[in-house]
């Protein structure tokens, strides 16, 4: 059911691959609650990806831009007035990715040019995409800029990596630049930390259909899905929220609260029963 909750709002969604994608459902959900946006993807997720298909499903315009290069980002936000008729209300970053997860290296081998190409994809594309919107102008007063995050920002999850850290550092510009867009012009930036979902990204995490299942049972209200985070976005874009502002939301059913839960417990001892 559609609320109107978007009506009249202009935005930009980087990160939707394919229909897998989170930012895939917060473009759907966007486009019921009456808002107009522009996509965008690097070049070569455009290629491999199916973003046309959400362009046409929601009456969008597809722009190119390698989120980690400066020049792209400008001209993105540049077109993106052009095409919407003016400043956006709305931002979602949706970009995750770490080479050293691609080719398996551990943490404590990491290949260092990797490590920073997972920080600039992962993390200073935010800073980059949040000082060039205020560079030029770009966000509506009362606007609002979500990232996605997730709970490895905290605690130490095995086989998430370098991702780790590049989200520690994403939950800490938002915050930094919080501070300074809400000061000035009353923009609100916030990270989503979300549950683990079967995504192209989500499945590049070692053990991840385990991992699926162990937060599914230590959450009391099991995983948040991919359009149940596309839910949350839209709530975040909205003026209903107008007030929140430099936080990291946990949106993850409960899991982050937890230290152990009976369903959990009941597994865990199934394993005992098969050593006796
Ligand atoms: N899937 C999960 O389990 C999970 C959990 C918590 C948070 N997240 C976060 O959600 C976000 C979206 O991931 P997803 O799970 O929907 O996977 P996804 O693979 O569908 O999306 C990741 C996107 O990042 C884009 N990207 C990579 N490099 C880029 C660059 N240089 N410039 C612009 N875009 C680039 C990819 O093309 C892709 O569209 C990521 O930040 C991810 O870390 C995912």
């Amino acid at each position: 059911m559609a609320y109107g909750l978007l009506k009249g709002k202009r935005g930009i969604i980087f990160g939707a691959l394919n229909d897998m994608s989170i930012a895939w459902k917060v473009a759907l959900k966007a486009h019921e609650e009456g808002a107009r946006f522009t996509l965008t993807n690097t070049p070569v997720a455009l290629r491999l990806g199916t973003l046309k298909e959400l362009a046409e499903k929601t009456g969008s315009e597809v722009l190119p831009a390698d989120a980690t290069n400066v020049q792209d980002v400008e001209d993105l936000l540049l077109k993106s007035m052009e095409v919407l008729g003016g400043k956006v209300d709305f931002i979602l970053h949706s970009i995750g990715m770490s080479p050293n997860v691609r080719k398996g290296l551990p943490y404590d081998r990491l290949n260092y040019d990797f490590f920073l190409k997972t920080l600039d994809i992962s993390a200073l594309s935010f800073h980059k995409l949040l000082m060039l919107a205020r560079k030029h102008d770009a966000i509506e007063d009362w606007g609002s800029v979500v990232a996605l995050s997730y709970v490895a920002a905290q605690r130490t999850l095995f086989g998430y990596n370098d991702m780790g850290d590049a989200k520690a550092l994403l939950e800490s510009i938002a915050r930094s630049f919080g501070y300074i867009y809400g000061r000035d012009k009353k923009i609100r930036v916030n990270t989503i930390s979300q549950s683990p979902t079967i995504t192209t990204a989500g499945s590049g995490v070692k053990g991840i259909d385990t991992l699926i299942d162990f937060t599914e049972r230590m959450s009391p209200l099991g995983n948040a899905t991919a359009d149940d985070c596309a839910n949350y976005c839209i709530t975040l874009f909205s003026d209903l929220t107008r007030k929140v502002t430099m936080q990291n939301l946990f949106h993850d059913g409960g899991f982050s609260s937890m230290g152990m839960s009976m369903r959990a417990i009941d597994q865990y001892s199934k394993s005992f029963d098969e050593c006796d």
